[in-house]
């Protein structure tokens, strides 16, 4: 991760001033661009929005320290086969993510801000998708 990276998605992060709405707003944007994953999470997606707007907070804190999350990130892989998510889902999510900062950020989200937040959550879907496949092979 570069250090301009960590930078860039810090101080973005830091400009969601509601980050539950943030993620509510995320799962609007992923069901509309892929309704089929609707089914995979709970009717009320309330307390799953917390969960992901808690971990996205955990990582961003963590950006420089990118081991001190490592066992946590490949935990939570592994748990999230047993959701039934597959490796393609992690692309879905990820232009879920992009769509909804650039909606909640506007101005704020540059073309080098988008680079940094991909470049995040590409490296922590990557660690994931790692996790998993290893479990499943296991
Ligand atoms: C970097 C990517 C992701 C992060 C940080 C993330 C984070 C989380 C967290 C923190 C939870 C709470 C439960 C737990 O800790 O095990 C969770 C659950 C879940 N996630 Fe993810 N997730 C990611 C990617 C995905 C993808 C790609 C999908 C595919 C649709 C997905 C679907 C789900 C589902 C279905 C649950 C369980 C909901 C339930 O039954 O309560 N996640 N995720």
């Amino acid at each position: 991760m570069r250090t301009e990276d960590v930078e860039r998605v810090r101080r973005s992060h830091a400009e969601i001033d509601d980050p539950h709405g943030f993620a509510m707003r995320f799962y609007d944007v992923l069901f509309r661009v892929q309704p089929e994953l609707r089914r995979l999470f709970p009717a009320p997606i309330d307390a799953q929005a917390a969960k992901f707007a808690g971990m996205l907070a955990a990582v961003v804190t963590q950006l420089d320290a990118p081991f001190a999350l490592e066992a946590d990130i490949a935990a939570l892989g592994r748990r999230h086969v047993d959701y039934g998510v597959g490796e393609a889902d992690y692309d879905a999510v990820g232009a879920a993510l992009l769509i909804a900062l650039h909606e909640t950020l506007g101005e704020v989200f540059t073309p080098s801000v988008e680079q940094a937040w991909a470049a995040v959550y590409g490296e922590m879907a990557e660690a994931m998708i790692a996790a998993g496949a290893h479990a499943a092979v296991e």
